[in-house]
């Protein structure tokens, strides 16, 4: 009974599938309550100055309507690091559509008429929200996230550069993003006296509680966040986000369950998004495409109430040989909503550049983009001199270019047409960080053969509660009928956050320990449990020390196939395939999602998504479905995700690396490659749409 439908690897499709395909999953807006109440908040219309008066008798006159809260009469917050998150606590704009009144009702429609209602005078300021590469406002960041140095420096760069064969030297830029998952930020918070419980739609419940304890000055033990299903978060919910705190003031004034789902359109301004990007990449090389000089340069926003740093950089620190290098990010504080993590923040715009520029490096040294690269394949990471744990990127691009067909490619650009097509092909590697943080999970085993596993893991749509279930039956050398398993509340054993690709490994590592154990003492029963069941917890706080001797990183490969229209300049992707090398592959039916989704996404990059900062108005221009195009189905071609089999004893027990944000990591620069391969054209700002491209053409 110890191998076959449940090993690690299988393609075990998720327990909660049937839940969510007929419904009945529910999801934090979803939740039953007698008596709850709806909120509909109110974004600032100025992106920077004083509220003067707000009027809220208008509002206040249909008697659905229970109250409108504000600064002027909202309970008081306690401080947090997150300045969002003090919300209805002052007068002052930081950018506009902040959160400045909320309306709470019996009805929804309620709720929204009469926020629509309330009268808001301002006193504006005049506002700054512009990037630019001269901005005077920017400043070199001395540490990122308290976790990577701004700047890096090796060897002589400015004087390598200057020396070398082969010079290039271009400026890429990426456009504000935004995470738009399908289930908008939502909450339904109540109080029972002093205690909260809210159900919340986020990455990390544990984050939530301790935020929610500090605002509203009770103990982490007084409140209880629920996060049973969570539809997709892509970084946006890897912290509280104003609406859970906003639900949760009004329940307390009201004395009542208050429902508050945040409108898609205020999303842009208020759950964070990927900032823009202006990213100058310099190589010096030799004729025989060797790097010996490499400076990539990011210019990037943030905003004034958070400290958020997009560190595309950091690729730069780990991808290629580079004995003189620098990377730098500098940075300045504009009068913007406040951006934050999205789908692999950092590697994924920093890739899209220097996968971009090494392409660019390949076509002048005439050598082929695979090869270029497997030339300057590191032995050890560049940056910190660490032996890599495994890297077999080398592998990826080869298994990559075999399935594709790479090499009956005629590398000259813009010479491949069929009919008013023209058709190309490019490649790009794809890098994401092994991040494995310390968690808590416990098992019980029953007489009757069944086991409990309890950890506050999050399913994000990941896949991950089938995963761990995997992982304890494995562990178990149990049948995973008999395997049950709570996540998704913060009544259960503590665990990190859904984000940095980190859940399976870190939530898996503690499942993994509690169920060795608790085999280990069946065993030593003689194979029986007593009546009243065996129970371990298990911490791994000290077990995730370990490894850190090494640098550790998935790898992949990316190529792409498009075609380019040359009347209308519309590129359409029409192959996309991915070859990926990231430890063992636990649950293969839903890690081919994971790569599919991120490949997705990557495309969705390359080509539709992007918004527009309207210096006038002070917002993005963009904040909704109709506006802020995702692909779509229709928009997706024959995307292939394959793996090779990798063994690293320096991940973790299962010997996983994090698989969810590599698949869009280096996806928008093999399309962009290609893009330049079909038309001869150099796109180095995303999207890549007709309005870009079709200058070229005329
Ligand atoms: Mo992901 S952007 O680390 O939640």
């Amino acid at each position: 009974m110890t191998t076959m439908e449940h090993t690690l690897g299988a393609s075990i499709a998720r327990l909660e599938s049937r839940a969510k395909v007929t419904g009945t999953a529910r999801y934090a807006a979803e939740y039953v309550t007698d008596d709850a109440l709806y909120a509909w908040p109110v974004p600032a219309g100025i992106a920077r100055g004083e509220i003067t008066a707000v009027h809220t008798e208008a509002a206040m006159t249909d008697p659905a309507v229970v109250v409108v809260l504000t600064h002027q009469n909202a309970p008081r917050l306690h401080p947090v690091e997150d300045r969002t998150l003090t919300l209805l606590q002052s007068s002052h704009i930081a950018h506009r559509g902040q959160y400045i009144a909320l309306a709470v009702a019996t009805s929804l429609e309620a709720a929204r008429s009469a926020a629509g209602a309330v009268l808001v005078q301002y006193k504006a300021d005049h506002h700054d929200v512009v990037l630019a590469e001269d901005h005077p406002g920017l400043y070199m960041p001395e540490e990122i996230d308290g976790l990577w140095p701004g700047t890096r420096e090796h060897g002589d760069f400015d004087t390598v550069y200057a020396t070398a064969e082969i010079r290039t030297d271009a400026v890429y830029t990426t456009p504000p993003m935004h995470n738009h998952p399908m289930e908008p930020h939502a909450a339904t918070a109540l109080w029972d006296g002093d205690a909260l419980t809210v159900y919340d739609s986020n990455q990390g419940s544990v984050t939530v509680q301790h935020t929610l304890a500090q605002l509203f000055g009770i103990d982490a033990g007084q409140v209880r966040v629920v996060s049973e299903h969570v539809g997709g978060g892509f970084g946006s919910k890897g912290t509280a986000r104003p609406h859970v705190v906003l639900a949760a003031m009004a329940a307390r004034v009201v004395g009542r369950p208050v429902k508050l789902a945040v409108p898609r359109n205020h999303m842009p301004a208020v759950v964070g998004h990927r900032a823009p990007t202006i990213q100058r990449i310099r190589i010096g090389a030799g004729r025989d495409g060797c790097i010996q000089a490499l400076a990539h340069e990011v210019v990037t926003c943030t905003s004034m109430v958070g400290r958020f740093v997009e560190a595309a950089a950091l690729p730069s620190r780990v991808m290629y040989i580079a004995p003189n290098s620098r990377t730098a990010h500098r940075v300045t504080r504009l009068d913007i909503p406040a951006p934050s993590w999205m789908r692999a923040p950092g590697e994924c715009p920093g890739m899209f550049a220097l996968e971009s520029a090494i392409d660019e490096l390949a076509y002048v040294c005439g050598i082929d983009p695979v090869e270029l690269r497997i030339r300057n394949d590191p032995q050890v990471e560049p940056d910190s001199g660490l032996p890599f744990s495994s890297r077999h990127l080398t592998e990826c691009l080869r298994e990559g270019a075999r399935r594709f067909g790479w090499h009956e490619r005629d590398p000259s650009p813009g010479t491949r047409y069929e009919g008013r097509l023209l058709i190309g092909s490019g490649v790009a590697a794809s890098m994401y960080p092994v991040v494995i943080l310390p968690s808590r999970a416990e098992v019980r085993a029953d007489p009757d053969g069944h086991y409990w596993v309890r950890v506050n893991a999050t399913d994000i749509g990941t896949g991950a509660r089938t995963v761990l279930a995997q992982i304890a039956a494995d562990a178990l050398t149990a049948p995973l009928g008999y395997v049950h398993i709570s996540i998704g509340s913060t009544d259960l054993p503590e665990a990190p956050l859904a984000g940095g690709s980190s859940g399976t490994a870190s939530w898996g590592w503690a499942v993994h320990n509690a169920c060795v154990r608790l085999r280990g003492l069946i065993e030593h029963s003689g194979g029986s449990v007593p009546a009243g069941g065996l129970s371990v917890s298990a911490d791994t706080t000290e077990d995730v020390k370990s490894g850190q001797e090494y640098a550790r990183c998935a790898f992949g490969a990316q190529f792409a196939e498009v075609q380019v229209d040359t009347d209308t300049a519309e590129v359409r992707l029409r192959r996309l395939t991915g070859v990926f090398a990231a430890g063992r592959i636990l649950n293969a039916r839903t890690a081919r999602s994971q790569f599919i989704g991120g490949m997705t996404m990557g495309l969705s990059m390359a080509l539709m998504e992007g918004s527009t900062m309207d210096p006038e108005f002070g917002d993005y221009a963009e904040r909704d479905f109709a506006s802020y195009h995702v692909a779509v189905c229709a928009d997706v071609p024959a995307i292939e995700a394959h793996w090779i089999d990798e063994e690293d004893p320096h991940l973790n027990p299962m010997h996983s690396k994090g698989i969810g944000e590599i698949g869009i990591v280096g996806t928008a620069a093999a399309v962009a490659n290609a893009v330049h391969h079909a038309t001869g054209v150099r796109v180095r700002t995303l999207p890549i749409r007709p309005d870009t491209l079709l200058p070229h053409f005329a």
